[in-house]
């Protein structure tokens, strides 16, 4: 059965990740802030039928913090992942323009969005070395492309994201001997908290097609930056 470790896995895409990889049959590992404020994946564990109920493991894991990533890789043992979605992320507040910037807001936006999703590699990098598919996702945003921005504006997210997909090209030419592919993926804009209400693309929509998308990935795709569609998008 393969397996999947989502992170920001209780609300939006990380929540609806772990929907869809549930219904279709994989192990799923959810990691969020608060296991016991988690309604929506308490709600979809219990909806598993009794032979199943080990087919969702939440897990308590905060991606600033160290402790709860060590925590949450040892408590997996030597169980093998073959996905890893890095999920979390948050945007900061809308002003974000020269002249107006928080820069201790900012640090904490890099903090989550930047360090986040290489500190969760790092403390996985056996489990996913030991699986089949051997594969990093992570999610940054197409407002973290340099020549897709010609509205400026979210300076704070905007940098998290272009760092974020730095990262994870170095990431993926230092982990290539292991077997392990790094791969990013922009999910679009998705009726989530954070995309709000009006964004043009439901969170099943987005996920459905990213997961035909992740279905594809391997060496061949390592380093490379994907728009949710399976095109490949501008750095
Ligand atoms: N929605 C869009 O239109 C859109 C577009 C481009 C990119 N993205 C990216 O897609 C990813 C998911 O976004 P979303 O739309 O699903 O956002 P969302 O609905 O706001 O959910 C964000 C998730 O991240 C978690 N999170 C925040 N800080 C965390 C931390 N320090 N440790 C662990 N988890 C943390 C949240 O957990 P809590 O509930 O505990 O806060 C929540 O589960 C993000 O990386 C985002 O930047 C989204």
């Amino acid at each position: 059965m393969p397996s999947v470790l989502i992170t920001g896995a209780n609300r939006g895409l990380g929540l609806e990740f772990a929907t869809q990889y549930l219904s279709d049959g994989w192990r799923v590992h959810a990691a969020c802030r608060q296991p016991q404020s988690a309604a929506k994946l308490q709600r979809l564990a219990k909806g598993l039928a009794k032979d199943k109920v080990d087919r969702i493991e939440i897990l308590a894991m905060d991606v600033t913090d160290p402790d709860s990533i060590a925590r949450a890789a040892a408590g997996m043992g030597d169980d093998p992942i073959d996905v890893l979605i890095n999920g979390a992320g948050i945007m900061g507040e809308p002003d974000q323009k020269v002249g107006n910037v928080d820069y201790l807001a900012w640090s904490r936006i890099l903090e989550v969005n930047t360090m986040g999703p290489l500190r969760v590699v790092e403390a996985f990098i056996d489990h996913l070395a030991r699986s089949e598919r051997k594969l990093v996702v992570t999610i940054t945003s197409g407002m973290g492309s340099l020549s897709d921005n010609t509205s400026g504006g979210w300076i704070a997210y905007r940098s998290s994201k272009a760092a974020v997909n730095m990262v994870m090209r170095s990431a993926a030419i230092e982990l290539a001997p292991r077997g392990i592919s790094c791969v990013l993926v922009n999910p679009g804009w998705v009726r989530t908290d954070m995309g709000g209400a009006t964004a043009p693309l439901s969170p099943t929509e987005s996920v459905a097609a990213l997961r035909q998308l992740i279905g594809r990935l391997g060496p061949a795709e390592s380093g490379k930056f994907f728009h949710y569609d399976g095109r490949e998008f501008p750095w």
